[in-house]
């Protein structure tokens, strides 16, 4: 049973910015990108990373915002008449979204932990931040009893409209979240050593790029900005008739962006002012920068442990907001539930399937050694990984194979983006939807599963 079509709609354009920039802003961006950046060879990772989201991030932003200002609805909407994708888009974008979360929840818990142990001083007490985490991930009770407060609060702020909600929290977390940013990146270029890292962060060594890392870069340039799974395009659809689509898109790219710089930007000079490992994957901020807090002394390192870990969970939380809201809305506008009840079933659907992946680190034996597969083991966590860096470029090839296949809903999208169609950037924007994204996520698709099998 589909509901009137009413929408709620964000009530200024900063509201607006605030919370589709926060839902971009998260995990990703802090705690993934230095750990991408750290083992794909520094410099290398971030001058392709910076490739994709212009050449293929800000179109796929700017294309799900217009499908979901143009069609106010979730796929179902544009896809009318166009049964198949429909199906192919909706099953995808939820599939990503489910792995998606199913990640989400078990390090969310884990920043929620770790805050808990920054704060009453356990984790910088620890002998050894090693052991530390590996007791903290095999611990069950822990995994789970910390990845539910962090769950409920997001479900607590969507529990009310947009305007309540959303809209007021961003507003206040983004401002909160920068400002810590800042005072830890002042803090680093202090440091002895600082200067390494710096030179480990910006300066590519062009040898060091491989497949590897131009599907990693790929993959992570979809995951921060939360494509491919739906969440653009129920923020789309709750935008205002007048604010502009190319520019909202422009500042939601520029800022994810800005905050993951910035988080190599403070995370390096740490690292190499420590003389330690920058390839350490995705331990590095619950393994090696705790150590690097603990040298600092307890004062000190204490407060910046905190400062850190209040910022990854800030980031966390206006992510998954965004991740729950856009399931939420989807089950009010086409199974006409009320949204208290979307909000319970969206819970549930995505935390019954991070229970596997909590599981995943030493807390269960069969879920920590799932699958083995040329003499490597791989945890569900590590499945769900890999599956996900190829879901998400998968669902943005299908989603703009549907509109370089439909002309005529392609130029309905442009219609919406609120730039002049003669322009260079509406000219850009209308061959990269076409052809460009298609032709070069097919090509990178295509020859990753040839790699696969070869
Ligand atoms: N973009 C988020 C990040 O960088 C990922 C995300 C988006 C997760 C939306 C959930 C929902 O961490």
């Amino acid at each position: 049973m589909k509901t009137p079509n009413v929408q709620p709609k964000f009530t200024s354009r900063l509201g607006f910015i605030a919370a589709a920039a926060g839902s971009a802003v998260g995990l990703g961006n802090i705690w993934k990108f230095p750990y991408e950046v750290g083992t794909h060879g520094g410099a290398s990772f971030l001058f392709i990373y910076l490739i994709c989201i212009t050449l293929l991030g800000y179109p796929i932003v700017v294309a799900e915002l217009a499908f979901g200002k143009a069609m106010q609805n979730d796929t179902e909407g544009i896809t009318t008449s166009a049964k198949k994708w429909t199906l192919c888009l909706t099953l995808s974008t939820t599939l990503s979204l489910m792995m998606m979360m199913s990640l989400y929840h078990t390090i969310s818990g884990w920043v929620f932990g770790y805050l808990i142990a920054t704060l009453n001083g356990t984790l910088l007490s620890t002998d050894n931040p090693a052991i530390f985490f590996k007791n903290f991930v095999q611990n069950t009770p822990y995994a789970i009893g910390y990845s539910l407060p962090p769950l409920l609060a997001a479900a607590l702020i969507i529990l009310n409209d947009v305007k309540q909600g959303i809209e007021r929290w961003a507003k206040r977390l983004i401002p909160l979240f920068l400002l810590l940013l800042l005072g830890l990146i002042l803090y680093a270029f202090t440091l002895e050593n600082a200067w390494e890292g710096i030179q480990f962060y910006l300066i590519p060594h062009w040898d060091a790029i491989t497949l590897e890392v131009i599907l990693s870069a790929l993959a992570h340039c979809f995951f921060s900005l939360s494509v491919g799974i739906g969440v653009m395009i129920t923020y789309g659809s709750y935008m205002r008739k007048e604010d502009s689509i190319a520019q909202a898109a422009a500042l939601i790219t520029l800022s994810d962006t800005l905050v993951a710089f910035l988080a190599g930007l403070f995370l390096f000079p740490f690292i190499f002012s420590q003389h330690m490992q920058p390839s350490q994957g995705c331990q590095l901020a619950f393994v090696t920068l705790p150590a690097i807090f603990q040298s600092l002394g307890y004062v000190l390192g204490n407060t910046m442990g905190s400062m850190f870990f209040l910022l990854l969970a800030f980031a966390a939380l206006t992510s998954s907001i965004s991740a729950l809201e856009g399931m939420a809305a989807y089950l009010t506008r086409n199974y006409g539930l009320k949204r208290k009840a979307a909000v319970y079933w969206v819970v549930v659907a995505t935390y019954l399937p991070a229970l596997p992946t909590l599981l995943s680190c030493g807390g269960s034996t069969f879920f920590t050694n799932f699958w083995c597969y040329n003499g490597t083991t791989y945890s569900f966590m590590d499945l769900v990984d890999k599956a996900l860096s190829i879901a998400l470029p998968s669902t943005c090839f299908v989603f703009t194979l549907f509109l370089a296949s439909h002309p005529k809903k392609l130029a309905l999208l442009l219609s919406a983006i609120g730039i002049q169609k003669h322009t260079i950037l509406a000219r850009y924007l209308r061959w990269m939807l076409a052809y460009g994204c298609p032709l070069l996520l097919g090509t990178i698709l295509c020859y990753s599963c040839y790699s696969l099998v070869k």
